[in-house]
C-alpha cells in the first residue's frame, strides 16, 4: 500500500514504507533535501528540524519536529515543510533568514536550518516573541560555534523583515487544508515489507483490532524513544502499529474533579490545559525535552515505556492517577503507581495499549510540587525527579503521596517518608523525619547521571526545599547547602 503526504508544495505517495524508514533519510537520500541536516540523529540538536503541518480539533496546525526520529509511515496525511520551501520569487531570503543574516546568526551554518526551522515556527506563533519564548522554542536547538545571542537578537527582530500573514503557510492554508483533507485515510494503511511493516489503523478501534493481529508490534506514539531504538540500536522494529495520527487519543480535558489526558497527547497538546488545571506543573512541563520533542513525545509513551527515569510518572503518581487499558473491546483502570512492576516489567498484557491517563484536580488544602534534578537545566533527563502531593488541614498533615524517579528500578512512591508526615505538624522538624526517612525508603544506584549519595541528598533536600516553598519562607527557588 502508499502512503500520501505533501511534501513543501507537492504531492508525495510512497509504496513499500518500511517501519525503519524515517523521514530525515528520505528527505536527503530520496529527494535530495539535503539543507536538513543529520547531527546526532537522536532528537537532541535540532539540526534535522522541519515542521510538519497536521489536521488538528482546532484545525492545520504547524509544529517543529526532529526528522531523524520521525518515522516516514507517520507523515501520512501531513504536510512537511523543510528549509527548502523558505525561499522566496528569484531565491530571496525568507524574513527569518533575513533576520539571521542582519545578526550574525550564523557561522559554520550546520545548525542553521535547524535554526531557522525552529524560529520559522516560532514567529507564525509568536511573531514578537520575548527572549524567553525564543529560549523555549530553541530548547532543542545546538550551536556548536557560533553562540547563541546573535541568534536570539535575530528571533527577536523576525518581525522587522516581514509578517505572519503574508508567509506562504499562512496566504495558503485553506487550499492546504483542504488538499490534507483528501488525503485522510478512512481505512487502515498497511505497508512495507512483510518482516518490517509499517500499520496505520484508522481510528482507535481498529487500532484494538490491529493489537490483536498482531500483539507483539511494536506501538509508535511519538517515536521518541522509539525513533533511538532504530537511529542508534539499529533494530528491527516491525511490525510497527503507528498511533500519532489518531486524533481521539490526543483529548486533554477537564471532566469533573478529573483531568482526562489521552493516551497520544502530546506533551504540547498538553501544555495550556496542565497549565490551568496543575499551575505547579508548568515549569516542570517545560523542561521535559525541548520544543522538537514535546511536539511529539506523549504522556502515554512516557508512562508505556516504564522508564525509571520518565518525567512524567512521579508527578502523575502523586497526584493519584491512574490509566486505562485496553485490550480488543475490553478495558481496565489501575493506579498509576500499580502500572510499574519491576525494572522494564510493567503491568500490561501483549495486544493491550494504555489508552488514557485520569488525574484527580486538587482540592483547596492540597499542596503539591514537582521538582526536576538534572545535570542540564533544558533538554535533560532526570538523575533525580518528584512529585509531591499533600493535604494540609489545621496544620496538620495527610494524605501525602511523595513519588521519585530517578531513585529505584521503577517510579516509587516513598511510603516511609509518607508515613512520617501524615498526622504530623506541618513543621520544620515533620519534613526532617521524612528526610532521614527516605534512607529506608531507597538504596539509589550510582551511574553516570549520578552517585547514589548525590541522588539521596537530592531527594532528601527537595523535600525540605518543598516545606520552605510552600511555607511562604521563600517566593524564589530554594538553594540548599550539602549537608
Ligand atoms: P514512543 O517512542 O512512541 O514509545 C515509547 C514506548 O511506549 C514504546 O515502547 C511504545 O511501544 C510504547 N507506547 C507508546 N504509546 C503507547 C500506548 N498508548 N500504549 C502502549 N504502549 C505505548 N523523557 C522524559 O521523561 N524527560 C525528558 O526530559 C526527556 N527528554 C528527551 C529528550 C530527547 C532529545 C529525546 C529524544 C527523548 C527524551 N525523553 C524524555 C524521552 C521521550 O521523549 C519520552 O519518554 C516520551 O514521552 C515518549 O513518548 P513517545 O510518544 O515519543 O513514545
Ligand atoms: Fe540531531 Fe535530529 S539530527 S536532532
Ligand atoms: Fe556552527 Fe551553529 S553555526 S554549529
Amino acid at each position: 500500500m502508499t502512503i500520501h503526504f505533501i511534501l513543501n508544495g507537492k504531492d508525495v505517495s510512497v509504496e513499500n514504507v518500511g517501519a525503519n524508514q524515517t523521514l530525515l533519510d528520505f528527505l536527503r537520500l530520496e529527494r535530495r533535501l539535503t539543507g536538513t541536516k543529520e547531527g546526532c540523529a537522536e532528537g537532541d540538536c535540532g539540526a534535522c528540524t522541519v515542521l510538519v503541518g497536521r489536521q488538528t480539533c482546532a484545525g492545520l496546525v504547524y509544529e517543529p519536529v526532529n526528522a531523524c526520529i520521525r518515522f516516514l509511515a507517520s507523515v501520512q496525511g501531513c504536510h512537511v515543510v523543510t528549509v527548502e520551501h523558505l525561499s522566496g520569487p528569484n531565491g530571496r531570503l525568507h524574513p527569518v533568514q533575513e533576520a539571521m543574516v542582519e545578526h550574525h546568526g550564523s557561522q559554520c551554518g550546520f545548525c542553521t536550518p535547524g535554526f531557522v526551522m525552529s524560529l520559522y515556527a516560532l514567529w507564525m506563533q509568536v511573531p514578537e516573541p520575548t527572549v524567553t519564548q525564543v529560549e523555549t522554542a530553541l530548547q532543542g536547538n545546538l550551536c556548536r560555534c557560533t553562540g547563541y545571542e546573535p541568534i536570539i537578537k535575530a528571533a527577536v527582530a523576525v518581525s522587522r523583515y516581514g509578517t505572519p500573514a503574508a508567509d506562504h503557510l499562512n496566504t495558503e492554508r485553506d487550499t492546504m487544508t483542504a488538499r490534507l483533507r483528501a488525503l485522510q485515510h478512512e481505512t487502515r494503511i498497511v505497508t512495507g515489507p512483510q518482516d518490517n511493516l509499517s500499520i496505520l489503523p484508522s481510528n482507535v478501534d481498529d487500532l484494538a483490532a490491529c493489537l490483536l493481529e498482531w500483539p507483539d508490534a511494536t506501538i509508535i506514539s511519538g517515536a521518541t524513544d522509539v525513533g533511538l531504538w532504530v537511529t542508534k540500536f539499529l533494530r528491527n522494529i516491525g511490525p510497527a502499529i503507528y498511533i500519532g495520527h489518531l486524533n481521539e487519543l490526543k483529548t486533554v480535558k477537564r471532566q469533573g474533579d478529573l483531568l482526562l489526558i489521552g493516551a497520544g497527547a502530546s506533551y504540547t497538546d498538553c501544555q495550556s490545559t496542565l497549565s490551568e488545571h496543575l499551575p505547579h506543573l508548568t515549569s516542570y512541563w517545560g523542561r521535559i525535552a525541548g520544543w522538537q520533542v514535546r511536539n511529539l513525545g506523549t504522556v502515554g509513551g512516557n508512562i508505556a515505556n516504564g522508564s525509571p527515569i520518565g518525567d512524567t510518572p512521579p508527578v502523575l503518581i502523586a497526584l493519584g492517577a491512574e490509566i486505562t487499558l485496553r485490550r480488543g473491546r475490553d478495558r481496565r483502570t489501575l493506579a498509576l503507581q500499580d502500572y510499574f512492576i519491576d525494572y522494564g516489567k510493567q503491568n500490561r498484557a501483549a495486544g493491550e495499549f494504555v489508552e488514557s491517563i485520569q488525574v484527580p484536580l486538587p482540592g483547596p488544602n492540597d499542596r503539591n510540587a514537582a521538582y526536576k534534578i538534572s545535570k542540564r537545566r533544558d533538554e535533560d533527563i532526570s538523575s533525580v525527579a518528584v512529585g509531591i502531593h499533600m493535604t494540609v488541614t489545621d496544620d496538620l498533615i495527610g494524605n501525602a503521596r511523595i513519588a521519585f524517579g530517578g531513585m529505584a528500578a521503577t517510579p516509587k512512591r516513598a511510603s516511609k517518608a509518607e508515613a512520617a508526615l501524615n498526622g504530623q505538624p506541618w513543621s520544620h522538624d515533620s519534613f526532617e523525619a521524612a528526610a532521614k526517612a527516605l534512607i529506608d525508603d531507597f538504596q539509589p544506584l550510582t551511574d553516570w547521571r549520578a552517585s547514589s549519595e548525590y541522588r539521596m541528598l537530592s531527594a532528601q533536600n527537595l523535600l525540605r526545599r518543598f516545606f520552605l516553598e510552600q511555607d511562604g519562607q521563600t517566593d524564589a527557588p530554594v538553594q540548599l547547602a550539602i549537608a
